[in-house]
């Protein structure tokens, strides 16, 4: 797919604008944040000139690793770490609203990701995978992105973006509960994503969202969560830092900017969000139980 890139479409600089990463400590997002942060490296002679970024991690010690690594292969100082367990709602909302209070935003990657696939209960008595799943890819980004909203909105080109998966492909929008698979619930979560994004278009026309597939990419959260596919593709599977091109040429280039908002991307190039000959589009009154069914727990949780 690169043969067709235009190379410099990244070749960007990015002075004083403020991005936030979640799942900065590992993967494609550590890759994603350490590639943003070497922007404007040879605009060095001013500490202003250099992009922020925000990662939002869960575990300190690892996230305290992944910042010091990144703040040396690239570096600029202004990475900065902010610890949120985003299956917590409430601490979602705790992190949004100090951070509103605190900094300015031009470009979220909903990043964080993860497939739990043990079958277990938690102390509420909801399947864990499903219910971790749920809490962490779409949940959270339903918080994280409501909740922030309101900042980037305020600023020059605004962006929006979540790491989806293609994986979602084969799965229609389905507002009922899911359970046992986490594979299926994984790729449920993925479709609720993209069509989150659609659905903030059109209520934010001053932001670009975009929602999109990193290609398959050899990170812990592959060999993690699918062991047999790594084994078997990991001759095949791209590197973090490839997998973080789809996400940094919608974060940085203004190519991207100019597509329409709302668009699913593979590759730098906008893709269909359904496959052909299937019937996977939802109507509007499946986004609105989806969009009433996140709702009304994000409230109570505030
Ligand atoms: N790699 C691929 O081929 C591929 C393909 C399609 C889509 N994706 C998507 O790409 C994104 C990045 O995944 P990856 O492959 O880079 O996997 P990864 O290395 O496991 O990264 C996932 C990140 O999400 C974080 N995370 C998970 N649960 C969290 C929680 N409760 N609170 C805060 N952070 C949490 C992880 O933190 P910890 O390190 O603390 O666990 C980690 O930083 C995910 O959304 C994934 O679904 C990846």
């Amino acid at each position: 797919a690169s043969k067709d890139f235009v190379p410099h479409n990244l070749e960007v600089q990015v002075p004083g604008r403020v991005f936030l990463v979640t799942g900065g400590n590992s993967g494609t997002g550590k890759a994603t944040a350490l590639e943003i942060a070497k922007r404007d490296k040879q605009l060095l002679t001013h500490v202003s000139t250099e992009p922020h970024v925000h990662l939002v991690c869960r575990d300190q010690a690892g996230a305290e690793d992944a910042r010091g690594e990144i703040i040396r292969e690239s570096g600029n100082q202004n990475i900065f770490l902010h610890i949120v367990d985003l299956s917590d709602p409430k601490k979602i909302w705790k992190f949004v609203e100090n951070f509103k209070q605190e900094h300015k935003l031009h470009v979220l990657i909903n990043n964080a990701g993860c497939m739990v696939n043990k079958r277990e209960l938690t102390e509420d008595g909801l399947e864990k995978n499903f219910a971790t799943n749920t809490l962490v890819n779409t949940r959270s980004v339903y918080i994280l992105t409501t909740g922030l909203i309101p900042v980037p909105e305020k600023e020059h080109d605004p962006r929006v973006i979540t790491v989806s998966s293609g994986g979602m492909l084969v799965q229609k929008l389905n507002t009922d509960d899911l359970h046992f698979d986490g594979t299926m619930v994984y790729a449920q979560n993925k479709r609720q994503q993209v069509v989150l994004m659609e659905r903030w278009a059109q209520g934010h026309p001053a932001i670009h969202f975009s929602s999109m597939h990193p290609g398959w990419a050899d990170t812990p959260g592959v060999r993690q969560a699918m062991p047999g596919f790594h084994a078997r593709f990991r001759d095949r599977l791209r590197s973090e830092t490839q997998g973080t091109d789809p996400v940094l040429w919608l974060a940085l280039s203004s190519a991207a900017a100019a597509q329409p908002s709302s668009r699913f991307f593979q590759d730098r190039k906008p893709v269909s969000t359904h496959l052909s000959l299937t019937r996977m589009s939802s109507s509007p009154a499946e986004e609105e139980k989806l969009i009433e069914i996140l709702e009304q727990p994000a409230q109570t949780f505030k």
